[in-house]
């Protein structure tokens, strides 16, 4: 990912203003309730009196981290390599100054401390990754790792005695190695073992944790690690890897699914989603028949790849299928079909997913594909073209038009194509590069906006929104772009050992998000 700097003014400047002037005033209230008194509950600031965005009572506010990028401690208690291990230490090129997760903000040492901000932010939920390779050193149940399941019960059980129910994610990009060894997500046993994982986890794990993922973002580990090589396994096989790991993903999901709706339903009760990231997409010029079908090709590829087989078929979206097919062919492609078909043998896909887990960054507009008509690869097949508006801030990471609206527009979408489905939204945030600034004005009224799209998809378009989790709780390891971008709520000083965590004026911005709406849905029940 390349590194780009704010280039725009968040859209409103007056509101701004207002916003500002009000933070500053509510600052040093916040100073002085400080001195007063020091956990009181009124220590943040919101700045908006919009008594009719209301959300249900039980709706999710939450924060979300994952293993390998806040956890460190990567070969301490017996914690077997992943391949972010693997990639950072021997791929370090590819890694912003050849950086890694080895100790970022030391969690696995300092996980109360994360509880700490956690409390502080007022959550009622926390979506955390596990590090497969933590509890399995080498992927397989053959071997359990005391030490990490103690780690995992330990930071299960503080949240429940906290009050903030978990929602935990078995895969966050970091396969152990071993499995990477025998061909990772490329080979079709991969399903199987990834089901006995999940089976050990909602055994261990699953009396007390009623939300999961079975996976993040299929997409990103298909397309950045095995199409252009940029995430682990860092895998470079254009057109073809990409395709056939999604396939294996969707495949290990299907069957870690029905594992839990057979063995562990009645029992536990829980539900169990996959995380899917979608920009919203809408053609360049609306008039376009071209721009229009580009579109359409834009989201089968990123959304449609996933969803479609979970929510509408059981099958891939038939453009992308038909996209592949008449590229395949102008290639003179002989060998079948790039993009696997599921076997009829196989546990049925449609129908795995108990609610809509949906991760959203930045929105797109789309015009037909300008790209490389001869060229094996995924950008051929999808043969659109995503752009930013000119009018769209672009803050932090250079990928990251802040468009708030977009999330509202893409929530309608997936209420009217998947069926109304409930909807988490598993991930979304604002990133900052460049010398921190603890007075993060832009990602506050970045959070303000958000919430109040959702607050609309949920009021005014009828969307079923279970809950918000904002990317992310802390600074910490941002993939390939290592520590150069911040995500958090609150700050984490990396050239510290004590990895010291400071609430950005945004994180007391969101807890009081969540204190004033919890406070009014209290009210009003
Ligand atoms: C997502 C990913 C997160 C985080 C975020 C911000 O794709 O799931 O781990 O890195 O992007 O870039």
């Amino acid at each position: 990912m390349l590194h780009g700097q704010c280039r725009g003014q968040i859209d409103h400047v007056a509101p701004l203003t207002l916003t500002l002037a009000c933070l500053t005033i509510q600052y040093l209230f916040f100073f002085y309730m400080k001195a007063n008194r020091t956990n009181s509950p009124e220590w943040n600031c919101i700045h908006t009196n919009d008594s009719a965005t209301m959300f249900p009572t039980n709706f999710a506010w939450g924060a979300a981290t994952s293993a390998y990028q806040i956890e460190g401690g990567w070969d301490v208690d017996d914690k077997g390599p992943s391949i972010w291990d693997t990639f950072c230490h021997e791929g370090g090129r590819l890694v912003f100054e050849g950086q890694s997760g080895d100790v970022t903000c030391n969690s696995y040492e300092l996980w109360e401390e994360d509880l700490r901000c956690i409390r502080q932010l007022g959550l009622t939920h926390y979506r955390l990754s596990l590090s497969w390779s933590r509890l399995l050193p080498e992927g397989i149940t053959q071997h359990v790792n005391q030490k990490g399941l103690r780690y995992y019960n330990k930071v299960i059980n503080d949240l429940l005695a906290s009050d903030v129910l978990p929602m935990v994610t078995l895969y966050h990009f970091d396969l152990p190695q071993a499995l990477q060894d025998q061909g990772g997500w490329k080979s079709p046993e991969i399903a199987a073992i990834f089901d006995s994982y999940a089976r050990f986890c909602f055994e261990t794990f699953g009396d007390r944790v009623k939300l999961w993922i079975t996976l993040n973002e299929p997409y990103v580990c298909a397309k950045l690690g095995h199409e252009d090589g940029i995430f682990a396994p860092g895998v470079k096989e254009p057109g073809m890897a990409a395709y056939l790991v999604g396939h294996n993903m969707l495949r290990g999901h299907a069957r870690a699914w029905h594992s839990y709706n057979v063995l562990y339903r009645a029992k536990q009760g829980g539900s169990v989603s996959l995380a899917i990231n979608s920009d919203w997409a809408e053609p360049l010029d609306p008039a376009s028949p071209d721009d229009t079908a580009a579109t359409e090709r834009y989201l089968a590829f990123t959304l449609g790849w996933f969803a479609w087989p979970l929510f509408v078929t059981g099958d891939y979206p038939e453009v992308m299928r038909s996209s592949i097919e008449v590229r395949s062919k102008e290639l003179g492609y002989q060998e079948g079909s790039r993009l696997p078909r599921f076997s009829k043998d196989e546990p049925s896909l449609l129908g795995t997913a108990d609610f809509f887990a949906l991760n959203y960054y930045t929105s797109r507009r789309v015009k037909q594909g300008e790209c490389c008509p001869g060229v094996l690869g995924l950008k051929s097949d999808q043969d659109a073209e995503g752009v930013v508006d000119p009018s769209w801030p672009v803050c932090g990471v250079s990928w990251l038009a802040v468009v708030p609206d977009g999330l509202r527009k893409l929530l309608k979408y997936v209420k009217d194509t998947f069926n109304n489905p409930a909807v988490y939204i598993t991930e979304n945030g604002f990133s900052q590069v460049g010398p921190v600034d603890m007075e993060d004005v832009q990602r506050c009224g970045f959070y303000h906006d958000i919430i109040q799209e959702v607050a609309r998809a949920l009021r005014e378009d009828g969307v079923d929104v279970r809950g918000y989790f904002a990317w992310s709780l802390l600074d910490n390891f941002e993939w390939a772009d290592g520590f150069s971008v911040r995500f958090g709520l609150f700050h984490v000083d990396f050239s510290r050992p004590e990895r010291p965590r400071t609430a950005y004026r945004s994180g007391r911005e969101y807890a009081g998000i969540i204190s004033k709406y919890r406070s009014q849905t209290m009210v009003n029940t």
